[in-house]
């Protein structure tokens, strides 16, 4: 599949700024307010105490800042950050390797957490439980286990897929949040922040349409706003108006909505072949010619989060929303497609 501007992925574009863009601090971390509150009485509590903070997960769909939560926790406990993740660690030794480096308080980050092997995540519990790993010294005959001591440090652990963990991980955390998709004000924070980090001069109104636009989620308006700066540099003197933003997004395909062509090419598919719906998604796969698993895992989760896809025993089927979306006064209505 191309690179979708619109993926929720970290596309490779995106990497190169990321560590400008990343809030550093609990203060800089906008929105999440109920997450951030929770966090900010343990870290000061733990901070008071001298001690780690308890182990954390932070779970939700991506590009809405877990990996930056763990950063910014890193940084207000004064530790160390070190990342891994859930596919790289495939030997118990390599875990070992990680946390017998540890420092205090430092924190130990693994993504993905949900796809440790079993043999990691095993060695991983004594680690979180005592600060004791079994190291395993020679072989053969000769071989013995050697229990090492490790310094009080805290796992972060992130995932997109809460239910994958196994019970006995997931009860070695202490703490445990779900990040919520942005409201709109929040992403308009966000888009204002980083076009300042960039030096781009836009306009509240300008902020809100692109933050409208941006699907709840934080990665997609920063990604949205650096595309929107370079047609504002080419289009209209470097200023980020109401007007130049909307043309901007406009010109990348976006609609207010925050839908991109495929998104309408779903829906509008369903209206005019299928009556509305309910239709089975291998029908849609077919007339839109795209993967089913493509349909089900990139572009529905955004349609239905937003209410304008209803997923029904007999099939999918478009809401209300949709046909006012479409609806005659939309730029859309005579889309062919
Ligand atoms: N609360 C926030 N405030 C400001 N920017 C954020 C926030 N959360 C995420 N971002 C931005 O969005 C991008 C994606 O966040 P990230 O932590 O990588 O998401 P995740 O790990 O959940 O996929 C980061 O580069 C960061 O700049
Ligand atoms: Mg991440």
């Amino acid at each position: 599949m191309s690179e979708r501007l619109l993926s929720t992925q970290a596309l490779e574009d995106d990497q190169s700024l990321e560590g400008t863009l990343r809030p550093q601090r609990l203060r800089d971390y906008i929105g999440q307010p109920r997450m951030k509150e929770s966090l900010r009485v343990c870290i000061e509590a733990a901070s008071r105490r001298g001690e780690a903070l308890d182990h954390a997960i932070f779970y939700g769909p991506p590009g809405l800042g877990k990996t930056t939560i763990s950063h910014v926790i890193a940084n207000e406990m004064g530790g160390t950050i070190r990342s891994t993740s859930g596919l790289v660690l495939t030997h118990a030794g390599d875990l070992a390797a990680i946390l017998a480096n540890l420092q205090p308080r430092d924190v130990l980050f693994i993504d993905e957490i949900h796809r440790l092997p079993p043999a990691v995540e095993e060695a991983l519990y004594p680690a979180m439980e005592d600060f004791q790993i079994d190291l395993v010294i020679g072989q053969g005959p000769s071989m013995r286990t050697m229990k090492l001591d490790l310094p009080p440090f805290t796992l972060i652990g992130a995932t997109t897929r809460a239910g994958s963990l196994t019970s006995p991980l997931r009860e070695r955390f202490g703490l445990v949040y779900r990040l919520d998709f942005y409201s709109p004000e929040e992403l308009q924070l966000i888009v204002i922040r980083t076009a300042g980090l960039l030096g781009v001069e836009i306009k509240p109104e300008a902020a809100a349409e692109i933050a409208g636009r941006s699907r709840g989620t934080p990665r997609i308006a920063n990604r949205l706003i650096r595309r929107a700066r370079d047609f504002a540099q080419v289009e209209a003197e470097g200023i980020l108006t109401q007007e130049v933003a909307r043309d901007a997004l406009t010109w990348l395909g976006i609609d207010e909505a925050g839908f991109d062509e495929m998104d309408r090419k779903i829906l509008l598919t369903i209206i005019k072949k299928f009556k509305g719906g309910p239709v089975g998604v291998e029908a849609i796969a077919a007339a839109v010619q795209e993967e089913k698993v493509t349909i089900e895992d990139v572009y529905e989760p955004y349609l239905i989060q937003s209410g304008y896809l209803d997923r029904t025993a007999r099939g999918r089927q478009v809401t209300d929303l949709t046909r006012k979306h479409f609806g005659e006064s939309s730029p859309f209505f005579l889309d062919p497609n």
